[in-house]
């Protein structure tokens, strides 16, 4: 193989770089009109009146959309969801009169300039019928009711891992205890493209859409299920997305609304969502972990109870696995869960990178290491005395586990090994200087998926699956697999994906698109070899002739025996001398797991920081992040991905807070001047490390996903090292200057 583990450079770049990928709100249509959209002033209650008649004179607009005259929608009883919502009923925009958050979309201007749209979405005068709403999870803490118990394998993924032996007796019995309560607020993931869907209305009234979306055939079938269309009456494309996150899991509601004003006007419509709009779309949910931990005097585990409170709306009940993260990690007899919902007054949270593990491992690391300051125990060594080679939820080996290596080649090339374990011991200049360090994991997940590849006679591949790329590098690396697979050039290989009538693709999330594709690939890539082998037997004096399938491989444009390398037949002659210009197959793959492995990808975070003494003022002057995670399938952007993982981990130690002012119920700071994420200035030497990790039986092709690992465990090694640098533990992020000036 040459392409799979190279830094192969992104086959889209060039295209994104000079403008040539055209992203959702860059497609347009003949007549193509514009909406904006109008929102809630306010959180709760319902809309008594809504006087569009001062929008309406404005020269161009063309019509103004509420409950009052949109047209027919499913009722929301009628079963219809996307792939990923939570249990509840799922919300959508002008569907009645009922407000549930502030913000919420509740009529759509419609025009033939965006700037008229926006001018005289401001003209639209709401009256409301107001109610009291609380959306304070401090407030609603003691009504949070209890995730419900799982009656199905795939409720049980999200529900609290049952208890383990006796873990209030085991913790009054440690030697050693730690109890501490962590606080992580919303956060949104503010990516670079903002939502839009431009909805192209046919002659036919069928409907292309151009929309923002991490899944177009989630999409495709939200939207029949809405609108009560036809498969084949609705095609969503995606095939570029400027960052998802999470956020573009589910439809978002800007699409809804493009395709209620295109049926309504029957021409095509585009809703692009402002900045400020995007705040409106799911979050990550406010999280209040209380931990409890148990050691005995040498150091290892006996016992560990968390409870975690997260924030979800009033209409669906959005929950991912918080505590269980803490429950597989380190070994531990004795432990006890709970998980409950704080139900707000703000749209339904959401999927955020790494859901539930860069919240939940946040308040365990940073538990782990208060624990080891107890023990008197430096941290790296804590971990490794509570080392796990078995998943301790469900008692089995990992498939792969290469997490000792992590700390060891981590710590080394941080330096680890230098560090005085006083705080405030280490200082450089007017500065604090404080290393700490965490432990990350997550899962690797796989998919069914459907993969179509198109040979033709000139050697040249298409390969197709209706998958999205998120910006992670989906393109790329399905390249890199079809090459070596089908033993061709770079060059010779075209991929398409992000549109709803390629061949079948769960939504991209969740880590799980690389290994599911990539070995979509290679399992449609044997087909395709079968086939050229046959016609290369049919060749007069074939020198494969006599060869079997599992003889055979796919190399330099050629099928070539592994047993003697002499023996080999070009691709294009084999084509030729059959009569054929072309070869199709398209193969689904799904991944049998009896369940007697766990599959998880884990890493081990060093940070430093520099804190100023007087001022209060944090700097992360270096981080490692020691990633294992199977096959690393470009080196690349597989480093990409890990950077920007720490990037966001330091943003969610340090800057990052979505406030709302709970009199108002609204969100004050949705934008990005006041949202404060890590910008050049904040981000210094970041080093990635792929330790080696062979995994035989994950997958043929032995890869994991690494999406979302990279931002596990950053927060609490930064928080981690502040506490060294300083000896004050802020345990509720963000850690801002206040925080940490305040006796
Ligand atoms: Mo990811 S939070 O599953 O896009």
């Amino acid at each position: 193989m040459t392409y799979i583990g190279s830094a192969t450079s992104r086959i889209d770049g060039r295209d994104k770089v000079t403008g040539a990928a055209k992203y959702a709100a860059e497609h347009n249509a003949p007549g193509l009109a514009h909406g904006s959209v109008v929102t809630s002033s306010i959180a709760k209650g319902r809309i008594v009146r809504i006087d569009a008649s001062e929008a309406l004179r404005v020269d161009g607009v063309i019509d103004v959309l509420s409950h009052e005259n949109r047209p027919h929608m499913a009722s929301s009883d009628s079963g219809y969801k996307d792939e990923v919502a939570p249990e509840g009923s799922p919300f959508r925009p002008l569907y009645d009169d009922k407000i549930k958050f502030s913000g919420q979309p509740i009529a759509l201007v419609v025009a033939e300039e965006l700037e008229i749209a926006r001018f005289a979405a401001s003209l639209v005068r709401v009256e409301y019928e107001e109610e009291a709403h609380v959306t304070d999870i401090y407030r609603q803490r003691d009504a949070a009711i209890a995730v419900k118990k799982p009656a199905t394998p795939e409720e049980a993924i999200f529900a609290p891992p049952p208890p383990r032996g006796t873990a209030d007796a085991a913790l009054a019995a440690a030697k050693v205890r730690h109890t501490g309560e962590y606080y992580v607020p919303i956060e949104h993931h503010n990516p670079m493209e903002l939502y839009a869907s431009t909805a192209m209305f046919g002659e036919d009234g069928k409907l292309t859409i151009f929309d923002k979306t991490q899944g177009v055939q989630n999409v495709q079938r939200y939207v029949c299920g809405v609108f009560e269309m036809k498969p084949d009456d609705v095609r969503v494309m995606s095939p570029f997305m400027g960052g998802g996150f999470g956020s573009g899991l589910r439809p978002q509601f800007q699409v809804v609304l493009a395709v209620l004003a295109a049926r309504a006007l029957k021409r095509s419509v585009q809703v692009a969502l402002t900045r400020q709009q995007m705040y409106v779309i799911g979050y990550r949910p406010a999280m209040i972990q209380r931990i409890e931990l148990g050691a005995d005097g040498g150091g290892t585990l006996d016992a560990i109870t968390q409870e975690a409170i997260t924030v979800t709306s009033q209409y669906e009940n959005f929950y991912r696995q918080e505590t269980g993260w803490s429950s597989l990690l380190y070994r531990c007899a004795n432990a006890k869960y709970a998980h409950k919902l704080a139900r707000l007054d703000l749209a339904t949270s959401c999927d955020m990178r790494a859901p539930s593990a860069a919240t939940g491992l946040y308040a365990l690391e940073c538990a782990m290491d208060e624990l080891a300051v107890a023990l008197k125990l430096d941290p790296v060594e804590l971990r490794l005395r509570c080392y796990s080679d078995r998943d301790q939820i469900a008692d089995r080996p990992y498939s792969s586990k290469k997490l000792r290596e992590c700390y060891r080649q981590g710590a080394e090339a941080f330096g680890w090994a230098k560090r005085n374990p006083e705080p405030r011991a280490m200082r450089d200049g007017n500065e604090l200087v404080g290393w700490g360090m965490a432990t990350g994991i997550w899962e690797a997940l796989q998919v069914p998926i459907t993969v179509r590849i198109v040979l033709t006679a000139n050697a040249h591949a298409e390969v197709s699956c209706a998958t999205s790329d998120i910006g992670t590098g989906t393109y790329t690396i399905m390249a890199q697999v079809a090459a070596d697979m089908l033993g061709l050039p770079l060059e010779h290989i075209t991929i398409k994906l992000g549109d709803s009538t390629l061949p079948q693709s769960p939504v991209e999330g969740g880590s799980w698109i690389a290994a599911s594709v990539s070995n979509g690939i290679a399992t449609t890539s044997e087909a395709i070899r079968k086939d050229l082998l046959r016609l290369a037997r049919r060749m007069p004096s074939s020198p494969l002739a006599d060869a079997a399938p599992e003889d055979v491989t796919l190399a330099d444009g050629k099928l070539v025996s592994k047993r003697d390398a002499s023996r080999a037949v070009p691709i294009v002659d084999a084509m030729r001398h059959g009569g054929v210009d072309r070869i199709e197959q398209e193969q689904a793959t799904s991944f049998a797991d009896d369940g007697s492995r766990a599959h998880n990808t884990h890493s081990a975070i060093f940070a430093e920081v520099k804190v100023d003494e007087q001022l209060g003022v944090i700097r992360v002057t270096r981080v490692v992040n020691a990633v294992a995670g199977g096959r690393i399938l470009n080196t690349k952007t597989a480093t990409s991905q890990i950077m920007g993982g720490v990037v966001w981990g330091i943003g969610m130690a340090l800057h990052e807070e979505t406030l709302v002012d709970h009199h108002f119920g609204r969100i004050m700071n949705a934008n990005i001047a006041e949202y404060h994420v890590p910008v050049n200035a904040d981000v210094h030497d970041i080093k990635v490390i792929f330790v080696e990790e062979q995994d035989d039986t994950i997958n043929p092709l032995g890869i994991k996903g690494l999406g979302e690992i990279g931002i596990v465990g950053v927060a609490a090694a930064v928080a981690n090292a502040v506490y060294h640098a300083t000896g004050k533990r802020v345990r509720d992020l963000p850690i801002t200057l206040d925080k940490l000036m305040r006796n």
